[in-house]
């Protein structure tokens, strides 16, 4: 235990009351290091403000848009800041030699010779691109999501990068929120097992190695619960649902060795996290024993003045640095104030030493003590991008995050020849629209759309007419009736509609999760042809289809797969694979649902047969229920599942049951199948999810053949947080299920005694 200890009372006092800080640091637990301490008790203030500050690189940038203050800067400017130690890390930017300049500045000519970490949001991929975060977790394959993570590792470090802003941990159950894109979806199991995936794929065994990078779980914490879906908006969270949904993915990742992590924009219940010593510190260091870095999001402490919670820019300083937050990003604060509010004694010297001493312990677990330029090899950058290996992978990759939602009549594979495909629609042949949100360093060159991915599979290019409709969000002047004359001329049709890129990521709420206007006119016109149509979906979320939309004979959710986007959707469209996804969002049946999520707590008047609609947890409109749920997705064969079957109908708190079902493949082909196991609490002290996703396994099934599935179960997977906040399991009935989705499968029942 540090010496100094503040309880989270004297922390409100001291800030809140803005009196001087009086009482006790957290037990940060740092391990100390003699060469570390020998750094820090050379170092001025004004130098560990600047170890504590990271800054946009606009020198390297090739998106000057997404930070205009940093593009301004010049490369004598950033070395002169270097020399003086002003900044300890950079983001944002691409390129070994320019980062190695910049390194050698560092730990040659700067006073405290402490190396920088160059850092970037590598989120689905770095040069070769991967589905969305919100696509790949649709492939419920763990071990895709660590080679992909690896892989843009891989590619991270040959372009000067060691440090990600990823993965992003939030759980979103709100689809209007348009960062659930870039995440793991509406659950929490589901989640965690992600969030470790990418972080082994990022981080690897060894941090030191020249290829692999430090993960950041973001954005700390319950960001995805941003009220009414709108991006930065307040979250009023309980501290159970904080500590049981929102909270666990963090810890799975903390426990999986990520060694740093990034303060949300929002507040909880009134307190902004980057100001949140709650969360920063109460639960993050002396609960879970954290040893990593904390990162402010961009301009995260200065927007707690906005927030009303700090009166000015040194009060926002204190209030961060006091909380927890370790690095201040982009807003200058710590370097203008933390030397100041040291000397006037309202931020202990400690406080500050103990951040610095977490940067420069992470920076010694990266290597960059020993190995300054580390991962600061220009010959890499020439060899180890976009390598054929990566390309394969994006394609596996997206051809396994592809969810098939609807398959009237097995209209789905189609033959590669003898049939006239009218590939219509914006989101066809739009290489701008295949990549996703966060491809931080887009290469749109080589990007392969829908028609080129088609095109790429059938000898006979006549029989493919593409005909792009109408716009995004705009008709185009008959647009629609040379798509109706197309879809006339064709025997199917596959309409490629959706949302653009940019209408999910950061800062793109959507009121309504619709397919836009111009869009869903151009479906109703080619539904009226009566021609088989096949809609493959651009998204970043989950949506509320519609009309001619949702009656299509096919739905495939293709969200935006990345380089390989139309490579990957035709191995699909045309049988050489059979889709694996399975929706890690439910589709609602309309946008005013939302929040709507497959684990929800039971109302008191759930609502029952058709017959009982009155009075009934339910809208005018539409029963409570999704249009597809959690889960769901469908293969090329018909699969079958027994009902399940436990080793023993009662478990208690020490032993564990084996829960096992027989899953038949009916069909004619080899398929994978999402095998689901939920459970339900029947009666608990506190109100449990009608279903929750407690495990999953991915298998091979051969035309004809019978698996065995089982699952152990525990108290354990049956622990909730109660109302003292304590994770436990309570004695009672539950109900089981092992289904193809969360709202299908023969229920079971058994008891913990
Ligand atoms: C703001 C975003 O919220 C965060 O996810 C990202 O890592 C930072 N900007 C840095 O680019």
């Amino acid at each position: 235990m540090r010496q100094f200890k503040l309880s989270r009372r004297m922390f409100l006092a001291s800030t809140v009351a803005s009196v001087a800080f009086a009482g006790k640091i957290a037990n940060a637990a740092t391990p100390k290091d003699a060469q570390i301490e020998n750094i820090i008790a050379n170092m001025s203030l004004e130098e560990k403000a600047g170890q504590l500050s990271i800054f946009a690189d606009g020198t390297r940038s090739n998106n000057p848009n997404i930070n205009p203050a940093a593009a301004k800067q010049g490369i004598e400017e950033v070395k002169e800041q270097i020399r003086k130690g002003t900044l300890g890390s950079l983001f944002s930017a691409k390129g070994a030699e320019g980062a190695r300049e910049y390194q050698r500045v560092a730990i040659e000519e700067s006073k405290s010779k402490v190396p920088l970490i160059f850092a970037a949001d590598i989120i689905h991929g770095c040069e070769t691109q991967f589905p969305i975060p919100l696509g790949e977790a649709s492939s419920f394959d763990l071990d895709l999501c660590e080679r992909t993570a690896k892989m843009a590792a891989f590619e991270a470090t040959a372009v000067g990068i060691q440090w990600t802003f990823a993965p992003m941990v939030d759980v979103a159950r709100d689809q209007r929120w348009g960062r659930v894109a870039e995440g793991a979806g509406e659950d929490t199991y589901l989640g965690n097992q992600i969030a470790r995936a990418r972080i082994k794929g990022f981080q690897g065994g060894d941090l030191t190695s020249e290829t692999t990078v430090l993960a950041c779980p973001k954005h700390y914490a319950a960001y995805g619960a941003v009220q009414g879906g709108m991006d930065y908006n307040t979250s009023d969270i309980p501290e159970t649902t904080l500590r049981d949904v929102h909270l666990p993915p963090f810890k799975a990742a903390f426990d999986a060795g990520a060694l740093s992590t990034m303060t949300s924009f929002n507040d909880i219940n009134g307190v902004p996290s980057t100001g949140n010593h709650h969360l920063l510190t109460d639960i993050l260091r002396d609960e879970w024993g954290f040893k990593g870095l904390v990162v402010s999001d961009y301009t995260a402490d200065e927007e707690m003045i906005k927030h009303g919670y700090a009166k000015d820019g040194r009060d926002a300083a204190k209030k961060s640095i006091i909380a927890g937050c370790d690095i201040s990003m982009q807003s200058h604060l710590y370097n203008l104030h933390l030397p100041d509010l040291v000397k006037s004694g309202e931020v202990p010297m400690e406080v500050v030493d103990e951040s610095v001493r977490r940067v420069l312990y992470v920076k010694k677990q990266l290597g960059l003590f020993e190995n300054p330029y580390r991962s600061l090899d220009p010959k890499r950058e020439k060899t180890d991008i976009r390598t054929p290996k990566a390309i394969a992978l994006s394609r596996e990759a997206a051809r396994k995050s592809a969810v098939l939602l609807k398959n009237d009549n097995n209209i789905l594979p189609m033959k590669k020849s003898g049939q006239k495909i009218a590939l219509i629609g914006p989101l066809a042949n739009d290489k701008y629209q295949t990549l996703g949100t966060w491809a931080i360093f887009p290469d749109y060159d080589n990007a392969v759309t829908l028609e080129k991915g088609l095109r790429n599979q059938i000898s006979n290019q006549s029989l493919i007419k593409s005909v792009k409709g109408c716009e995004i969000e705009k008709p185009i002047s008959g647009g629609i009736q040379k798509a109706v004359e197309a879809a006339k001329w064709a025997d199917v049709v596959i309409l490629a509609i959706g949302e653009k890129q940019e209408m999910s990521g950061e800062a793109q709420s959507r009121v309504e999760i619709t397919i836009p206007k111009p869009q869903q006119d151009l479906a109703e016109a080619i539904a009226k042809t009566g021609k088989p149509v096949i809609i493959i979906l651009s998204h970043g979320r989950a949506l509320a289809l519609s009309g001619a939309v949702k009656d299509a004979n096919a739905i495939m959710c293709a969200w935006f797969l990345g380089s390989e986007h139309g490579n990957g959707l035709a191995d699909l469209i045309f049988g050489d694979y059979s889709p694996q996804g399975r929706l890690p969002v439910s589709f609602p049946v309309y946008s005013g649902q939302q929040p709507y999520y497959y684990n929800h707590r039971p109302t008191g008047r759930p609502q029952g047969p058709k017959d009982e609609r009155f009075y009934k947890a339910r809208y005018i409109e539409t029963d409570n229920v999704a249009l597809y749920s959690f889960g769901h997705g469908l293969s090329y064969s018909k699969i079958e599942y027994s009902k399940p079957n436990l080793s023993a109908k009662t478990l208690n708190f020490t032993n564990s049951i084996r829960a096992s079902a027989t899953i038949t493949n009916k069909g004619k082909r080899t398929v994978k199948e999402v095998v689901q196991l939920y459970i339900n609490d029947n009666v608990a002290s506190l109100t449990r999810p009608v279903r929750e996703l407690k495990g999953f396994k991915l298998i091979e099934l051969a035309p004809g053949e019978s698996k065995e599935v089982s699952f152990e179960i525990s108290a354990t997977d049956l622990a909730f947080i109660n109302h003292d906040l304590q994770r436990r399991a309570e004695k009672g009935g539950f109900t089981l299920w092992i289904a193809p989705s969360s709202v299908t499968g023969e229920a079971v029942g058994f008891e913990l005694v």
